[in-house]
């Protein structure tokens, strides 16, 4: 093997010599040098000095002037900024304990990552600041004091997808244990619980979910995952055949579940509720939700009231509405690595800190005034305010000595509000939590007794909504939760 590596390196400086032939002379090697310089020794044509300061300028607020990934900002992003002197880069498509290749840093700059606060840099950065920074980079660690450029690995003869590689694959998904930090559903809800080489807490990604993939969710890219692994992280390598890595690429494509997918263009446009004209049912699998037009919504953090910034889980959820002559429900699903049900013995395990309940909150404006345009009566997002209040229906997990909870809130503002038991206003809310998804539904009567307070369904009228989302394993509580903007809600009879 070292015989081989060795006569590789032989035959690569062979040819960098031949870059200083007269250029002239030799056309044929001239070609081949541009190739090299554009795939192996592409950093060296990065200036470092220039590089210092597109450094300076773009990527030391996060990763420190000296590289060590203590920026002014670093404490409040998670996970947290890489520290370039550990020399260990997570996603790369060299083998084993080889350095990255310049390719794999330009597409971390290029793309910024799924699921980090990476930006993405490929349209604000010129390919000279992205190639000088590279070099600049590089000088953080001396695991790129070495002579000859990584190699890439061999990607073999890509399996096309297939359902019969597809179930090759998911076989192989099991056998390789992958479950255990992804979850049987590749939803990221494995029974262990990670840290990181330098002592974070860690989640196994989200498989379902490729558009939060860090380093490109396209089968290559998938492939490299599984064939080197994400050093750094608990995240291994799979020594399979060749063949048998590209089943179990497929198997991870297959996951792929785009009832998660926020789409962009549809984000204004309000979500019709399905009318139905039996019983709203209980059972978040019948046929009557399966048939409802739903809406995948993005959660952002809520509290930076906190020293260190609260660092979410969940990143979104997907909500549908049903009504009948009488009643209207939402159910509300939303892809959970944790059930988290304090007094639990296996959510405690797996819990960062205090274990607190997993919960859910419906927010929608008190009345809505006729011949007001919507947009005029809005009630601020965070909980209302003194003109215009909101409900917010709230469902909780339960513990394992109560229930699961239901109640709604009155709120005319941050801290002004008044709670009431669900019975009064006949609000009924049921949770399940089944392969690392939570499946909510929340139900009420389209009008209630008391319309000064509490909002009355009419049909063919836009109706704001907003999501509140806790994770009670990753310290939701109170304040210390992800919400959504306000979206419109249309009841239609047809
Ligand atoms: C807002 C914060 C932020 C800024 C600004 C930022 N980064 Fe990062 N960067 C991160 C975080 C966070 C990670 C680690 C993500 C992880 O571990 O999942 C990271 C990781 C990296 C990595 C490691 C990739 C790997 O394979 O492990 C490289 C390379 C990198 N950044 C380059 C840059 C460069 C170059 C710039 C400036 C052009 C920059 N970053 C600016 C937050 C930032
Ligand atoms: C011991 C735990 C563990 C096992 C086993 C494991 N993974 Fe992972 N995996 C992780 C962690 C942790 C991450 C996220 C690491 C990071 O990016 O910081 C991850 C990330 C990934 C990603 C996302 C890569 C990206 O670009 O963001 C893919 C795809 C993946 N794993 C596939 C698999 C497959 C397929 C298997 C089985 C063949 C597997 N994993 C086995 C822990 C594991």
């Amino acid at each position: 093997m070292s015989e081989v590596r060795s006569k590789k390196q032989e035959v690569r400086s062979k040819k960098r010599t031949s870059c200083l032939l007269p250029l002239a002379s030799r056309l044929l090697s001239l070609a081949s040098c541009l190739l090299l310089l554009a795939s192996g020794a592409y950093a060296e044509l990065g200036d470092k000095v220039a590089g210092k300061e597109v450094f300076e300028k773009r990527c030391k607020q996060c990763h420190g002037e000296k590289g060590e990934g203590n920026g002014i900002i670093a404490e409040k992003v998670y996970p947290p900024p890489r520290n370039f002197t550990s020399g260990i880069f997570k996603y790369k498509t060299s083998p084993g304990d080889q350095v990255p290749r310049d390719e794999d840093l330009l597409r971390t700059i290029n793309e910024g990552f799924g699921e980090a606060s990476m930006p993405a840099w490929k349209d604000i950065m010129t390919e000279k600041e992205k190639r000088d920074v590279i070099a600049h980079e590089k000088t953080f660690s001396d695991v790129f004091e070495i002579d000859d450029p990584p190699e890439e690995i061999n990607y073999g003869k890509e399996v096309p997808f297939s359902e019969q590689s597809v179930l090759k694959g998911k076989e192989l998904f099991k056998k390789a244990e992958c479950p255990m930090c992804h979850g049987e559903n590749g939803k990221g809800d494995g029974v262990k619980k990670l840290k990181d080489t330098w002592g974070n807490r860690e989640w196994a990604r989200n498989l379902t979910k490729p558009w939060t993939y860090n380093a490109g969710s396209k089968p290559k890219n998938i492939f490299a995952r599984i064939t080197i692994g994400i050093p750094g992280t608990q995240m291994p390598s799979f020594n399979f055949t060749e063949e048998e890595r590209w089943h179990v690429v497929n198997y991870v494509r297959f996951l792929a579940d785009e009832t998660r997918r926020v789409k962009k263009e549809e984000e204004d446009k309000p979500l019709k509720a399905k009318y139905i004209n039996i019983e709203i049912p209980w059972d978040a699998d019948a046929p009557e939700w399966k048939g409802a037009p739903f809406k995948a919504v993005k959660l952002f953090p809520q509290d930076q009231t906190e020293e260190k910034y609260f660092k979410p889980t969940n990143d979104g959820i997907t909500w549908r509405v049903l009504f009948n002559d009488k009643e209207l429900a939402f159910l509300i699903e939303w892809d959970d690595r944790t059930k988290s049900v304090p007094g639990d013995v296996e959510a405690e395990k797996l819990s960062e800190g205090d274990l607190f309940e997993d919960a859910v909150a419906i927010q929608l404006p008190r009345v809505i005034l006729p011949r007001i345009p919507i947009e005029e009566q809005l009630p601020s997002i965070r909980h209302g305010d003194n003109e215009f209040g909101v409900n917010i229906w709230y469902w909780s997990s339960g513990t394992t000595v109560r229930p699961q909870l239901t109640k709604v809130v009155y709120s005319d503002g941050i801290g002004v509000k008044r709670v009431e038991p669900d019975n009064k206003v006949g609000l009924s809310g049921r949770g399940v939590y089944k392969g690392g998804i939570w499946k909510v539904i929340l139900k009420r009567g389209l009008k209630t007794s008391n319309p000064k307070d509490d909002l009355q369904f009419e049909t063919d009228r836009l109706i704001p909504v907003a999501f509140g989302n806790w994770d009670g394993s990753n310290g939701g509580k109170g304040n210390k939760h992800t919400a959504t903007q306000w979206y419109w809600l249309i009841l239609e009879r047809s």
